[in-house]
């Protein structure tokens, strides 16, 4: 779920693996601990409770030195976030790091017990270290030990494991969630995300499902899930250097909120002409496959979904063609009926969302026409396993809270669904055209829409105080609703909920007083007089109303209701633009309340366990 770092070196690593760690300190994450062994066998190992920054003065006050090691933050699924639970997990001379969950730990505990191990923690992961070490008293080598440790794991994992007394070595395991291998001179390093590891190489190997590896300071042997020796490609990554860098920025968040405008740029770049879209771009065969498409069904979570459900309005009133949205852990779950010529859409800031993952494993079985996927980050599991990817390119997303990942997924999808109605004859040049033309249009009007900082910054202050926030849409702007009240929620911790404006009176009207402020997404559209219905819903019940409105759509402000006025923009690309002032609002919100923004609590940024 969070991270891992290793290294086998020559050099004394215990700087990298720290250095390491915080680069992937954006994941989230509760405790972080470090296990370094040097020339000798002799093995130091540090945790802390907290943050990497304590780990990092421990490990200083230790002087620890050694070239092997593993790291970990970690992310707790089993057992309090404690220092006692922290990763490496020892047993004997054997340490562990582990990301992401062992379901059958339980049993494993009761075998391993009844062998004599004596438990020291309370979680999943000690049975790994356990488990290895008995197999390890049997075993020619440690590789071997692991390969049938992993054989009796049920869940997801990718683990790291060193041996004191072999530092020449460590081996590791992925299924479920993803290790990576990078290449330096005479030293080689491990890591849960390339990210982790740019200050020291950029030639990179993924592991496959299922991968058992061994990797010492000149070679790495990998081990396929039948246990045949097998080649792995390797890659040089172009990922931002500076990615983990704020620059004048006091969040990650606030950096990547400014960013959408360039970000938005990169997402369309070659992927448009003045007034088309290019639907090769899309991915191999795009073309034809689009023109085949007689149902969509998008698959996500949290954020992902609301860009799923924006778009299935795009679908449908564009391009024709019927769409669902399900939520990736019910989907998954459920008995569903495959509808012919459906193409399945993941959409994924991270390509490594579990329950997303598994939604496509399971689809793919279940006789969709294709499976792609709209998804930030290269390399990643999803990308990997659906048919095609359609890349968004909003560049390294650190903040928890997903600010530039969703607006470029809006626009993705915007692409997508214009190649579709193209290819099936449902939109034509012209509607083509301005439908381009708004796009491009767009980056320079969030541009313009950044600079009501200022005034939503204002507009924060009267929510700091509240417990609960109602927003309201219509139409493709419910969805954007529902994104700006997880923004407020994740980042503010204050109660928020989105409803689509005419529901109101079916139920949500009766929370309705002057500690509730109402939130209203009011672009001028054709759904604006039933929208300017429901603020007055609002208003008769004594309601506090904070309306973001195009400047024509005619709202007055007064006692009971604050406006910001909005210039006028395209209305198929409006659900984008009006994203910023809600993000800038949940940022502001969060700032007064003093909460960590890029951090919230109990969130972590890929969610590789279901
Ligand atoms: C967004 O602010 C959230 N932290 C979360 O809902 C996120 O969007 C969700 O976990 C899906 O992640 P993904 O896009 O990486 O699949
Ligand atoms: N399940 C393990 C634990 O609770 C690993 C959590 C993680 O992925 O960080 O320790």
């Amino acid at each position: 779920m969070c991270g891992i770092v290793g290294a086998v070196a020559q050099r004394d690593v215990a700087e990298i693996l720290v250095e390491g760690l915080r680069r992937l300190e954006y994941r989230g994450y509760d405790s972080a601990g470090i296990a370094v062994v040097d020339a000798d066998s002799n093995m130091t190992r540090v945790r802390r409770l907290g943050k990497v920054k304590e780990l990092s003065d421990a490990v200083d006050a230790t002087q620890v030195s050694g070239g092997t090691g593993i790291a970990h933050t970690r992310w707790a699924t089993h057992g309090e976030p404690s220092e006692i639970n922290a990763h490496p997990h020892v047993s004997g001379d054997i340490s562990v790091v582990h990301n992401g969950i062992i379901e059958n730990h339980e049993t494993l505990r009761e075998v391993l017990r009844e062998r004599g191990y004596v438990f020291e923690s309370q979680t999943d992961t000690e049975v790994i270290a356990h488990l290895v070490e008995w197999e390890r008293r049997t075993s020619e080598t440690l590789v071997e030990a692991l390969q049938k440790a992993v054989k009796q794991l049920d869940g997801a994992y990718g683990t790291v494991v060193v041996d004191r007394n072999d530092p020449s070595r460590v081996v590791v395991a992925r299924s479920g969630s993803p290790i990576v291998i990078g290449f330096g001179v005479g030293e080689n390093f491990i890591a849960s995300d390339q990210l982790a590891l740019l200050s020291v190489t950029r030639r990179f190997m993924y592991l496959e499902e299922g991968d058992v590896a061994e990797v010492t300071r000149r070679d790495v042997t990998v081990f396929d899930a039948q246990g045949q020796l097998v080649e792995r490609d390797i890659a040089e990554s172009n990922a931002e250097h500076d990615a983990g860098d704020k620059g004048q920025y006091r969040h990650f968040m606030q950096k990547e909120i400014f960013e959408q405008p360039t970000a938005l740029i990169n997402t369309m770049e070659a992927r448009l002409t003045k007034d088309t879209v290019i639907t090769e771009s899309i991915g191999v065969n795009a073309a034809e496959i689009l023109a085949k498409v007689e149902h969509v069904q998008i698959i996500a979570c949290g954020t992902s979904y609301n860009a799923g459900m924006t778009a299935r309005y795009w679908f449908e009133s564009l391009a024709g063609v019927s769409c669902d949205v399900e939520i990736a852990s019910e989907f998954r779950y459920r008995k569903f009926v495959t509808r012919p010529n459906s193409l399945l859409i993941t959409l994924s800031q991270s390509g490594e969302t579990a329950d997303t993952l598994a939604a496509l494993r399971l689809a793919k079985e279940k006789g969709y026409m294709a499976a792609m996927t709209v998804c930030n980050v290269a390399g990643s599991s999803l990308v990997r396993e659906s048919d095609f990817a359609f890349m968004t390119r909003a560049g390294t997303e650190i903040g928890v809270a997903s600010t530039k990942a969703f607006t470029t997924q809006l626009a993705a999808l915007l692409m997508l669904v214009t190649a579709m109605g193209k290819q099936q004859q449902r939109i034509d040049g012209a509607k083509e055209a301005e439908i381009v033309e708004a796009l491009h249009a767009l980056p320079a009007q969030i541009q313009a829409a950044l600079a009501y900082d200022k005034e939503i910054e204002a507009l924060a202050e009267d929510f700091a105080d509240k417990h609960h926030t109602l927003f309201l849409g219509r139409g493709e702007f419910y969805p954007i609703a529902m994104e700006a009240s997880l923004k407020l929620k994740e980042i503010s911790y204050i109660h928020a909920e989105a409803y689509a404006a005419g529901e109101l009176k079916h139920g949500p009207l009766a929370l309705i007083d002057a500690d509730m402020p109402v939130v209203v997404v009011a672009p001028n559209n054709e759904l604006l007089e039933k929208l300017k219905s429901n603020v007055e819903e609002v208003r008769a019940r004594g309601g506090l109303l904070y309306v973001f409105a195009d400047a024509a759509a005619g709202f007055e402000a007064d006692d009971s209701m604050k406006i910001i006025n909005l210039p006028h923009v395209s209305e198929i690309t409006a659900p984008i633009y009006y994203t910023i002032p809600m993000q800038l609002l949940s940022y502001h919100v969060a700032l007064i309340k003093g909460t960590d923004v890029d951090q919230p609590r109990n969130l972590a940024k890929a969610v590789t366990v279901e």
